[in-house]
């Protein structure tokens, strides 16, 4: 099959870059010393591929996502990056025998859902920054003591700086990472074991060796808001644009061009989409109003860049991976829901 063979809007991923991506991450945090976040692209076979860059640990956002990955053989060492009370999805989750499943707490409700389930271990989330999840880091120890005491292993701690993935000088982030850091490590002294787990596509680069792994998602299919961050502070993107929302011009004025990609095949929350060599306007339902040097034609095949990969993979059943101008699998999108 070939790209315009496909029904649109389609999410498309070259499967080269892809690569590349995965590639020059594990080339500056191999093996474990990265936890590949798979909310970014939420597909199995994705994962599969981090997997075969030498990335067995991973991390999910939604008990959905951990078992998925369980399911699919990708078990080995999940972390559930995230709080939970359910105790009912959280013993979905501990039924799972052939996975070690860790999760996130932060207060003595989330410690007790965890060992009301039948989970294992846990890592304490602290707070670092960023006004979401995590306790206090001066509550870490005794929360940790809290756990031990329910019978829960804990493995360490993790934050996440998700405010400073994107700042404008690259300077002030990088202080600014340092002071979060070592609050994450100030508590991990107070916690004790073995895993300091933090950051993302923003500031894998940023972390001492302390931090046992990063947490980063995006870098693997990367979208137009992490492409102008990382030019801004990398000087070059260390990563390409891997993915698209490929459409279907359905319709041409004198000034303007429509795709069929509209916001509900996107993720909006970072913006509008891009679409190379043209100007976006802006985005409706099921439309993407844009103008182009050069008039497209009714018909013409478009490739529009997300602003935020994440939401915008969630909105679709498959991955459409391709070689060129051609279609070479299908990945489905697996680990949607929650
Ligand atoms: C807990 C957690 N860790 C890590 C990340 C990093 O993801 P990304 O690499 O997409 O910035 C996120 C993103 O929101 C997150 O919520």
């Amino acid at each position: 099959m070939r790209i315009r063979d496909l029904a649109t809007p389609a999410v498309i991923v070259d499967s080269a870059v892809l690569d590349a991506n995965l590639a020059a991450m594990a080339a500056v945090r191999p093996g474990r010393s990265l936890r590949p976040h798979v909310k970014a692209h939420k597909c199995t076979a994705l994962a599969d591929r981090q997997r075969a860059h030498g990335h067995d640990t991973f991390t999910c956002a939604t008990p959905r996502e951990a078992i998925g990955m369980a399911a699919a053989g990708l078990g080995a060492d999940l972390l559930l990056a995230n709080e939970t009370v359910d105790v009912q999805r959280l013993r979905a989750m501990a039924r799972n025998e052939d996975a070690i499943i860790t999760v996130a707490v932060d207060s003595d409700e989330t410690v007790d859902a965890a060992a009301a389930a039948g989970i294992q271990q846990v890592l304490i989330d602290v707070n670092i920054g960023l006004p979401r999840c995590g306790c206090r880091p001066d509550a870490a120890r005794r929360l940790a003591d809290r756990a031990r005491a329910r019978g829960l292993g804990v493995r360490g701690v993790m934050g996440y700086e998700g405010h400073l993935m994107v700042v404008a000088d690259a300077a002030a982030q990088r202080i600014r990472v340092a002071e979060a850091v070592d609050t994450l490590l100030r508590a991990h002294a107070d916690v004790g074991g073995e895993i300091v787990s933090s950051g993302g596509t923003g500031t894998y680069h940023l972390h001492p060796a302390d931090i046992t792994e990063v947490q980063a998602g995006s870098y693997a299919l990367m979208d137009s808001h992490y492409a102008a961050a990382l030019t801004n502070s990398h000087g070059t993107a260390p990563f390409r644009q891997a993915c698209w929302v490929l459409g279907t011009v359905i319709s041409v004025s004198s000034e303007w061009a429509v795709v069929d990609v509209g916001l509900k095949a996107l993720g909006m929350d970072h913006g509008n989409p891009v679409i190379d060599g043209g100007t976006v306007w802006f985005c409706s339902d099921e439309h993407t109003t844009f103008a182009m040097p050069t008039r497209p034609m009714v018909g013409d095949r478009i490739r529009v860049i997300p602003a935020h990969v994440d939401p915008t993979l969630a909105q679709h059943d498959a991955i459409w991976v391709i070689d060129g101008d051609e279609v070479i699998d299908r990945w489905p999108i697996d680990l949607r829901g929650w």
